[in-house]
């Protein structure tokens, strides 16, 4: 029988470098011999994805947090289905863009969603399925907003809304951190990639024993 493969999701505000991160620590698994499936919230399996293109689109109409969660989680449940069970049974490792502690960071510290409803959701779409490690990524906001701007080529200064929204999604990410210390790892992610990346293998190493 082969071994199921282990769950990890990387987690953090715009620009903390998830995406960067992720394929760093692919590629160092793979290298390891160990087979490695990458995938991405919302989105991550054909339905998914046609979720994900009613979030993002900008000319949809302005969902409110409870219509954000039920998408998000509808889309969970498919992708957790179609991709990531598959992949963690035939024994590949998957890595994870964002999960469901977005949602309760998103929709629930960012946009006043009941955490108690999060949680009710969550079980509906994955049951009781979870990560064997989530590794947060903690960046200041502005350090953050000025990377992902600087990617998208676009404007590097933010208005207060904007910026008082992504200070509560830290704060929330900081607080996942705290409630589930067994499953959560904050990484400060201010620092250079390469550091950032050191410091990702190391606690891969020390948790699976790799
Ligand atoms: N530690 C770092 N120091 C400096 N720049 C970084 C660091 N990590 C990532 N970057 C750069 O910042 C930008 C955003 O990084 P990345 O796309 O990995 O973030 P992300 O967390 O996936 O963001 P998003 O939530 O918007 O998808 C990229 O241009 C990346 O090269
Ligand atoms: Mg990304």
């Amino acid at each position: 029988m082969i071994a199921r493969g282990r769950f990890i999701t990387l987690e953090g505000g715009e620009g903390a470098g998830k995406s960067t991160q992720i394929k760093r620590l692919a590629a160092w698994l793979e290298l390891s011999g160990i087979s490695v499936a990458i995938t991405r919230e919302p989105g991550g399996s054909p339905e998914a994805e046609e979720i994900r293109r009613l979030l993002v689109d900008q000319s949809s109409r302005a969902w409110d947090g409870i219509a954000e969660a039920l998408l998000v989680s509808a889309a969970r449940h498919m992708h957790v289905r179609d991709t990531i069970q598959p992949a963690l049974e035939g024994g590949a490792w998957v890595l994870c863009d964002r999960f469901y502690d977005s949602t309760t960071a998103y929709q629930g510290y960012g946009r006043g969603v009941d955490l108690v409803v999060l949680d009710q959701l969550r079980r509906i779409a994955i049951d009781t399925l979870e990560p064997d490690l989530t590794i947060i990524l903690d960046v200041d906001v502005q350090t953050g907003l000025t990377r992902a701007m600087e990617r998208r080529g676009g404007e590097t200064r933010f208005e207060q809304a904007g910026l008082s929204f992504h200070t509560r999604l830290r704060a929330g990410f900081q607080a996942l951190a705290a409630t589930e210390p067994h499953r959560c790892v904050l990484i400060d992610a201010n620092r250079p990639i390469e550091a950032i990346e050191l410091s990702i293998q190391d606690l891969i190493e020390r948790r699976f024993c790799i």
